[in-house]
């Protein structure tokens, strides 16, 4: 039988070997930051994050997907892929990201979700500076993060969304479906969220069905939360995103140049370059906003 200090030694050294080193950006500067959400669950947040981040890998950027849907996150089985480290292991742990996080394709890296994320808001002063050290690494080393978030909001989510330079609300047209993404805007409008929010609108079955259901929803939220949004635009409902579930191969690997993933693709241009135009107007970064949260969590909590 291994000696305790043995094992120990041997999960190093795999750790170590784990470690991606990445070489610096060619034009390094500040990730963009985009969160996708929803109100409803399994709207299709997950498919439509990893395809759009395949989609700006795809065209030489170097992207990271952080999913945040602790206890559900599936990142890595629509990749195929299996990790042994999360999020949680850079947030307790004092595991660097390039040792939590994983391959996916050329240019796209993802960081899995773990459950128990209700620790961020306990974490001690070490490790939250940890952490946003980290962060503030990625933000370097990537072009574009992408958080794809657990249904709804959690308090520990909320940072994330509230920091990050995009957001985005995905809903289908089912009438329960908005009235969630209602409730998700409307709880983003108490945290004080001045900026826009992206809508797309998923599983589409006609091509109006899109504009129809912004206009529903674009509607209450100007009524009741006097807040403006935007339309990124609509998802067609299409064969082709379950079966790539089913086979654990993503649809823009499969067929990049399908309806679907040029729709993907356009999209994700959107709010990316949308968000180099915001970003020449925006004073706060992404980390002032996120270690503000730090600052204010005691006085709230
Ligand atoms: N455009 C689409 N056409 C057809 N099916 C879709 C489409 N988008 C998503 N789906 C299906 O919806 C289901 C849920 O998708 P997904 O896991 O991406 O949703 P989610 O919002 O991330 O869910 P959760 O809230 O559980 O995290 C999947 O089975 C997927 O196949
Ligand atoms: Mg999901």
């Amino acid at each position: 039988m291994m000696k305790p200090d043995q094992a120990e030694g041997l999960r190093k050294l795999v750790q170590q070997s784990q470690t991606i080193t990445l070489a610096p950006l060619s034009v390094s500067g500040q990730a963009k930051t985009i969160a996708v959400m929803s109100g409803k669950g399994g709207v299709g947040k997950s498919n439509l994050t990893l395809n759009m981040a395949l989609s700006i890998a795809s065209a030489g950027k170097r992207v990271l997907v952080i999913d945040l849907d602790f206890g559900m996150g599936n990142i890595d089985i629509l990749l195929g892929k299996t990790s042994t480290s999360s999020i949680l292991d850079v947030l307790v742990r004092k595991k660097s990201f390039q040792a939590a996080m994983t391959k996916g394709t050329d240019n796209l890296y993802y960081i899995s979700g773990g459950s128990g994320l209700e620790q961020l808001f306990s974490l001690d002063k070490d490790q939250w500076s940890f952490f946003l050290e980290e962060m503030e690494r990625m933000m370097r080393d990537f072009d574009c993060i992408f958080f794809d978030m657990g249904a709804g909001l959690s308090k520990d989510q909320l940072p994330f969304v509230l920091s990050a330079g995009e957001v985005v609300v995905v809903t289908t047209p089912e009438p329960t479906s908005i009235m969630d993404a209602y409730s998700a805007i409307k709880h983003l409008a108490i945290h004080q969220f001045e900026q826009s929010v992206q809508i797309i609108v998923n599983r589409c079955k006609t091509p109006s069905e899109g504009s129809e259901t912004y206009r529903k929803l674009a509607g209450v939220v100007t009524s009741f939360l006097h807040r403006k949004l935007v339309f990124a635009g609509a998802v067609p409902d299409d064969p082709a995103v379950p079966k790539a579930v089913a086979e654990q191969i993503p649809f823009y690997i499969k067929q990049p140049h399908s309806r679907l993933s040029k729709t993907i693709k356009m999209l994700a241009e959107t709010l990316y370059h949308q968000q180099i135009r915001e970003a020449r107007r925006e004073q706060h970064t992404f980390i002032d906003k996120l270690s503000s949260f730090f600052r204010r969590r005691k006085v709230d909590s």
